[in-house]
């Protein structure tokens, strides 16, 4: 009998990071070319200090993160900016946003997770459903981080009833449920039409073990917490058979070691995704859902083509990734530097997940 023929090559087209922090100034300079070579765009996480939080700070950010793909020589890398939902924001800026393109609204409940000092007290009160009211009219997307001020661990699940309220008071607005990390979220989004959400690579490798399991290993902390094996295998099935409700979303959310230490939450996974998602579904022999999982389905969730003139511009001009079965090894770390008279100087260092390991794939 003959052997079934070994894949050493994958061809992505036009792969999309639908949850993606950039920060920005000498750390964004240091980590936008591990995205920008990757993926055709990104949705840009606004939690900067001070936040993205009106179309001025959207269309500056937007400028800089421009620039510096063209520094980083990188082609082809569109950011979409998402706007910060402050208690400040009226529906006129809403309107605002929306007309110049800026379709995505990020809620964070105040205190959540890094930078949300600035987010919704209560995300319910008249003023957010007039706002929740405006956004559905306009056609926008709220993203949301959906977590409760409980127990760790129960903090997902117990937002889930107010995802459920949303879904039911604005049934034609769409919600994701930014980085799902918790399996009893799940029936949220088969009983729901206008739920949807994101998926992070460490979420579907990653459980608790990873974090605490042995020595304390803070490079595996982040909000929402990495949780048991039941929640993670749950969400690589989901992943793996590219549910026609989650797109992938990477979280990739870099934090200097010296803050990493100080317990800063985040995992910064944006170099080797690519070749670690491929390397992932070929050894669960799932590689022929990658392509839905990684652009497909965010094309469809987010409806590009209904919005946005880059649904026809990555159609007529699409990026193509292409991968071969040979090794490459992740970064042991990556630095920031900054400009000290004309000597660059070490300003900070960032530890990707899986800082050094070997991989069986490689981005050409
Ligand atoms: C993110 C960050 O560092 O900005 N941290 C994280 O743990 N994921 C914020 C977020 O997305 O929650
Ligand atoms: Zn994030």
């Amino acid at each position: 009998m003959e052997e079934p023929k070994k894949i050493t090559s994958v061809v992505l087209k036009n792969p999309l990071d639908m949850h993606l922090h950039l920060r920005d100034g000498i750390t964004m300079r240091a980590v936008l070319p591990f995205s920008a070579r990757s993926f055709v765009g990104a949705l840009i996480m606004p939690n900067l200090i001070p936040p993205i939080d009106s179309l001025e700070s959207a269309r500056a950010y937007e400028e800089r993160i421009l620039a510096c793909v063209k520094q980083s020589a990188c082609e082809n890398f569109t950011p979409l900016c998402a706007l910060y939902m402050t208690d400040s924001l009226t529906t006129q800026m809403l309107e605002e946003c929306a007309k110049a393109g800026y379709k995505f609204l990020k809620l964070y409940p105040k205190g959540a997770t890094t930078n949300s000092q600035h987010g919704v007290s209560s995300v319910l009160d008249s003023h957010m459903c007039a706002l929740f009211e405006a956004a559905q009219a306009l056609e926008m997307i709220v993203c949301i981080h959906g977590e409760s001020g409980g127990f760790v661990l129960d903090r997902e699940h117990e937002f889930g009833s107010v995802l459920v309220e949303l879904a039911t008071k604005f049934p034609r607005l769409k919600f994701i449920i930014e980085h799902m990390s918790d399996h009893r979220t799940i029936p949220l989004l088969e009983n729901y039409e206008n739920l949807y959400a994101t998926l992070t690579l460490h979420h579907i490798t990653l459980d608790l073990d990873a974090l605490a399991g042995g020595a304390l290993c803070h490079h595996h902390f982040c909000k929402p917490v990495i949780k048991t094996p039941k929640d993670k295998e749950a969400l690589l099935d989901l992943a793996l058979n590219a549910h026609p409700k989650v797109s992938f979303g990477s979280d990739s959310a870099p934090h200097g070691l010296e803050s990493k230490r100080n317990g800063a939450a985040g995992i910064f996974s944006a170099p080797c995704l690519l070749p670690q998602l491929v390397e992932l579904f070929e050894h669960h022999e799932k590689l022929g859902n990658l392509q839905a999982f990684v652009s497909d389905n965010a094309m469809r969730i987010y409806d590009f083509a209904s919005w946005s003139p880059l649904a026809q511009e990555w159609e007529r001009n699409p990026k193509y990734v292409y991968l071969e079965k040979t090794p490459c090894e992740i970064p042991q770390g990556v630095g920031a530097y900054q400009a000290i008279g004309d000597e660059l100087q070490i300003s900070e260092e960032i530890i990707p997940l899986r800082a050094g390991e070997r991989l069986k794939w490689t981005q050409k």
